[in-house]
């Protein structure tokens, strides 16, 4: 028998070789139309040999395991892929370690298909960049592609094909951990970010031997749970849905995105991961989505405690049908799909065609071709955490740094300041600068704010040192050397937040303040009388109400990743004029949250001096930043908007002037903001939406007129019939350096 097995498999061998060999002899000189034509040839080849249970095994995703020399894989998971019931493995990099698994694919089992290594690459591999949500700061596109760019580079030359990246879901409730993973509230901004990060991640195209797969997650609105808890329901209506959610993620289809995630949450009463009108309706059907889709961990097992599904097999049915491709951890597509096939209750062909879809991944990553192009250790050694890649790394890390506070310009500091002492627990905290989701990222390698100081100054400088506190707990024992180490300073850089793993996934709060005891040492250090500044590391807006009142400068610095030490320091002493704007409002209060700029009117819009009108009792309706905030160590003016008419058809463009001026004593960049406010529409509109932006470099004394053009497009949204398109009528156009210190001008669209 073994002798009949041997032939069959050199019989398999040579077909598989034979349609390799017809696809990529035509492959070399065709065109992109005919290339893909060329490979759906491969692909039905090979699908034409696969047994349902092999075909089924596509559809499969297990995890690495982990041991303190990094992955392994389980000895079960070794038998399901030479069974070739493994179609990918996540959480397995290393050009060595992929190899290896890949050669039991390859060498096996029965008809050789490679596997696909997906992994966490979210914000770098090895060089870890700013967080995303701190990188978003930056408002700068380049920047960001560049840190995807560098990101697949590392990752592919350690074996990896796909990484689950971009996350693209708007948040607009800082209770929610997984803020930190994105781009912020504003859905323009999210979908200019998520294109430069599918963009960064794929490179000159899938194939390309330094570009990887990306993943638009989590598919859809997953950052609209309720109460900012994690995992919770979402529920909002379709125009919400379609006007603020999901665009971002269009967009990063648009770009060319080869895979998509689904979400944990429910949408509408259906967990994403079984939502056919999230899956086919709107990602294949209106969005012509080819690529596949997978699921979040284990999501499809999700859906009996949703209780959309009464077992395994309804719930494998259920994911199916709804679109979905790849079962991430849960099994359930091995346990049930086979027999709901023989017992002639779901069809083959929906298997057949999700195999397709990742079968044409597979060759165009060229694995087919060769499956180990991608594990290749010369190139991983001369490829990773390389001093260009650093200094992308320090630079991106600069530009994401938002100034909140500077009076009196204690900053920039003086780098031959005689003795600064450098306190808190976030001072030398090397882990926590790497932040969540910081993948294979080795935390040991990165640059402590106290090193970075060090670094800095002068050999005449005296760094003092103080602790203060822990992150958060109740421990006030370090609280007298560090006020004793304040008070033999000239200045006090202070550095508080949160803990790395307090925001990420299952990390919600209710409260947003610093936490633990880190308020009451920053109050004593205040005593003192010292010039003290505050940087924070976080992931999140957080309540720093005393902070903004008491401490003259204020430094957001998020979590900077591996040069988090050297940026901070480029800033602090002035190697750098903070550029960063906030892409997330700063509550006063977990009371006021949801906020967010792009609020509507209401009915009774606040008024200080009518009580019935909408507000609080005990708080402002302001925020404590606004969205598109960031002070800079020169001044910017705005001069008034010039608009190309008073009044356009739907048929014109309108573009939109103003002369901004850097009015102080050094070069600094500013981010020029555009908001339109639609007044009265057949629907409500918000009071403020975000349409444009420009970056620019100002000398000092310097002026530059920056116009932009307002499209049909841009006037548009889901009018009361849910149709998008225009509607006319008066808007006001809004330029400035954030969502609330605007020039006003007014035209009407006829
Ligand atoms: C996690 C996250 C998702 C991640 C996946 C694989 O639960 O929700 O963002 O990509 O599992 O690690």
């Amino acid at each position: 028998m073994k002798k009949y097995h041997a032939a069959m498999n050199r019989i398999y061998l040579l077909v598989i070789v034979v349609a390799i060999f017809t696809g990529c002899q035509k492959n070399s000189n065709t065109s992109p139309s005919s290339a893909n034509s060329q490979v759906d040839g491969r692909v039905d080849s090979v699908l034409a040999l696969m047994t349902l249970e092999e075909k089924i095994g596509q559809l499969t995703l297990f995890t690495s395991d982990y041991d303190v020399t990094g992955p392994t894989i389980r000895e079960n998971y070794k038998d399901d892929i030479k069974a070739g019931k493994v179609g990918a493995i996540f959480n397995a990099f290393g050009a060595d370690y992929t190899r290896k698994l890949q050669e039991i694919a390859v060498k096996e089992t029965r008809l050789h298909i490679p596997l696909l290594f997906g992994y966490d690459v979210i914000h770098g591999h090895r060089t870890i960049f700013p967080i995303p949500l701190g990188e978003s700061c930056s408002w700068d596109l380049n920047v960001m592609q560049q840190s995807a760019r560098i990101a697949a580079e590392e990752a592919s030359a350690e074996g990896l094909h796909w990484t689950f990246a971009p996350m693209c879901d708007i948040a607009r409730d800082p209770r929610w951990g997984r803020m930190a993973e994105g781009a912020g509230e504003d859905t323009y901004l999210g979908s200019r970010i998520a294109e430069a990060r599918v963009k960064g991640f794929q490179g000159e195209g899938i194939g390309a031997l330094n570009s990887v797969l990306a993943c638009v997650k989590h598919f859809a609105a997953y950052g609209a749970v309720q109460a900012g808890r994690d995992y919770h329901t979402t529920d909002m209506s379709d125009r919400v849905l379609r006007e603020v959610y999901l665009p971002p993620y269009k967009a990063a289809i648009d770009a060319g995105a080869a895979t998509v995630m689904t979400s944990f949450n429910e949408l509408d009463g259906i967990p994403a991961t079984g939502n056919k009108y999230l899956m086919t309706d709107i990602l294949r059907k209106e969005w012509n989505f080819t690529g596949f889709v997978v699921t979040d961990y284990t999501s499809i097992m999700e859906l009996l405690p949703h209780g959309i599904a009464e077992d395994t097999a309804s719930a494998a049915a259920l994911a199916l049908e709804a679109g979905v491709d790849m079962d991430m951890q849960a099994g359930f597509y091995n346990d049930a799909l086979e027999k709901l096939v023989k017992e002639g209750k779901l069809k083959e062909g929906l298997i057949d065609e999700a195999v397709r879809r990742i079968l044409r991944k597979k060759f165009e990553l060229g694995l087919f071709d060769d499956p180990y192009r991608y594990s290749n250790v010369e190139r991983e050694k001369s490829t990773v955490m390389k001093k260009e890649f650093l200094d992308a790394a320090r630079d991106g890390a600069r530009k994401s740094i938002v100034l909140l506070k500077n009076e009196k310009q204690v900053l920039p500091l003086s780098k031959s300041i005689k003795r600064i002492a450098v306190i808190g627990p976030l001072a030398d905290a090397r882990r926590e600068m790497i932040g969540s989701w910081s993948a294979a990222g080795d935390w040991t390698k990165a640059v402590t704010l106290l090193e970075g100081i060090k670094a800095a100054v002068t050999p005449s400088t005296q760094v003092l040192y103080a602790r203060g506190c822990n992150i958060n707990d109740d421990t006030t024992t370090y609280f007298s050397q560090a006020i004793q180490t304040a008070k033999q300073a000239d200045v006090v850089v202070l550095a508080v937040g949160e803990a790395a793993l307090m925001t990420g996934e299952a990390a919600s709060r209710t409260a947003l303040d610093l936490p633990g005891v880190q308020q009451k040492l920053v109050e004593e250090i205040q005593k003192t009388g010292k010039p003290v500044v505050v940087v924070l590391s976080n992931g999140r807006p957080l309540t720093i109400n005393w902070i903004n009142d008491n401490i003259p400068a204020i430094v957001e610095t998020w979590f900077l990743g591996t040069q988090a030490g050297h940026a901070i320091a480029d800033v602090l002493f002035g190697d750098y004029n903070p550029s960063g704007k906030l892409t997330v409002t700063f509550p006063r209060s977990v009371g006021q949250v949801p906020i967010y700029y792009s609020m509507k009117n209401t009915g009774r819009p606040m008024d200080a001096n009518n009580k019935y009108t909408s507000k609080y009792l005990d708080e402002s309706n302001e925020p404590l930043y606004p969205f598109g905030y960031g002070l800079s160590y020169t001044t910017f003016t705005y001069g008034d908007i010039s608009l190309s008419s008073p009044q356009i058809t739907q048929q014109d463009e309108l573009k939109v002037s103003c002369k901004v001026t850097n009015t102080g004593k050094r070069a600094g960049e500013e981010v020029v903001q555009l908001y339109i406010h639609d007044l009265v529409g057949s629907v409500t509109r918000p009071v403020k939406e975000l349409k444009n932006f420009q970056k620019i470099m100002l000398q000092p004394g310097e002026s530059k007129e920056i116009t932009f053009t307002l499209t049909q497009h841009d006037l548009s949204f889901y009018r009361k019939d849910m149709s998008f398109g225009v509607e006319p009528g008066k808007f006001e156009v809004y330029i400035g350096g954030d969502s609330r210190d605007l020039k006003k001008g007014i035209f009407i669209l006829q």
